[in-house]
């Protein structure tokens, strides 16, 4: 967390990495707040690389008409390499320089948050960061941007799976995003009644989740849905079936649900948290505080510093976990 003194004439604002939506809807608020604070907005195109490209325009409050409701993000996003290169960081800070920008808001995860973290660092130049990521895996706040809406996309798909596991007495394996943290797979998990919930954060033996569908079938549970978060790279559900085929036999059918969690309206949930994170971020920057993260902590607004945001890790609640156990049985 750092103060800076300069008043708010122009500030920019940008999305990056990984879409999410309500993302749109956090533009929107940024963009009509800060013209309500007499401040010129301006949007950069493509997340770090339209600092790199010169892509920027100047919205206005009817720029964001009809986008509240609207998946992706009006400023399309993308992921830019070259901005772990300190060379090209400064190739950015000249841009703002340039451009008159006195304020910068990112809306993304942890990654465009730690370039965030470096041009205030680096360069001095204040920023503010929006958390907009469906993997919800920030320090510091309890919900991103996006993380309803995906939960709620892919439950929509656990549920008509359902349909045919039980109609065919069937094992299936659906594999839900998150990368590296279980957040979405827990979440989904939970909510879709799933027999077996897989998270890199806290391993489960294949074993044991064949011990459970056995006492299942004892029982006379004829179809079942385990969860598994993608890990590192999409196609562990693949693995997970030839190895529950190896040491059971028995033969799981495989569901990737993929980018489709990363599309759609945002659910009415994303659509307030976006608005009043989005406004936040506005206000930390009139407020001439920068080098954070606005979140939510027990439904209030926060101001989370980078430093942490990047390097602390979120926990995922255990009890969560035994909960969907023990109500999967
Ligand atoms: P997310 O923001 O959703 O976590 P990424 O991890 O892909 O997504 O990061 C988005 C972008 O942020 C990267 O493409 C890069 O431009 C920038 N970024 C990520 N990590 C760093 C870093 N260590 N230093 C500077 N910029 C970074
Ligand atoms: O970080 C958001 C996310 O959707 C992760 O859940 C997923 O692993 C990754 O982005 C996919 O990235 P890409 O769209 O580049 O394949």
């Amino acid at each position: 967390m750092a103060q800076f003194s300069k008043s708010m004439k122009k500030i920019a604002i940008f999305t990056s990495g990984g879409d999410a939506p309500g993302m749109n809807a956090a533009i929107r608020s940024a963009v009509r707040v800060g013209i309500h604070s007499q401040v010129e907005m301006v949007g950069v195109i493509g997340g770090y690389s339209g600092f790199l490209e010169q892509q920027c325009q100047t919205l206005t409050p009817r720029d964001m008409a009809n986008i509240i409701q609207r998946g992706g993000t009006i400023l399309k996003t993308g992921r830019c390499p070259e901005f772990l290169r300190p060379e090209y960081r400064k190739k950015a800070a000249d841009f703002i320089h340039q451009q008159n920008f006195d304020g910068l808001i990112c809306i993304g995860g942890d990654g465009s948050f730690t370039g965030a973290h470096l041009l205030w660092e680096e360069f001095k130049i204040p920023i503010v960061g929006v958390p907009g990521t469906i993997d919800n895996d920030i320090w510091g706040t309890e919900m991103t941007v996006g993380f309803d809406t995906a939960i709620n996309t892919a439950l929509e798909a656990i549920d008509k799976i359902r349909d045919t596991a039980a109609s065919h007495d069937r094992l299936f394996i659906v594999e839900v995003m998150g990368r590296n943290s279980g957040f979405i797979a827990a979440h989904v998990g939970l909510a879709g009644g799933a027999e077996g919930i897989f998270v890199p954060e806290n391993p489960i033996s294949v074993e044991k989740i064949i011990e459970k569908i056995k006492n299942g079938l004892s029982r006379g549970k004829t179809s079942s849905i385990l969860v598994t978060a993608e890990g590192q790279k999409p196609g562990r559900a693949y693995d997970l079936a030839e190895q529950i085929r190896k040491k059971s036999g028995f033969d799981a059918k495989v569901c990737i649900l993929g980018h489709q969690q990363r599309g759609g309206s945002p659910s009415a949930s994303d659509r307030i948290l976006a608005s009043r994170l989005g406004a936040a971020a506005v206000t930390s920057l009139i407020e001439q505080e920068c080098d954070v993260m606005v979140g939510v902590m027990s439904s209030q607004i926060v101001r989370v510093p980078f430093a942490d945001a990047v390097s602390k890790e979120k926990k995922l609640d255990k009890d969560h976990l035994n909960l969907a156990a023990i109500l999967s049985t």
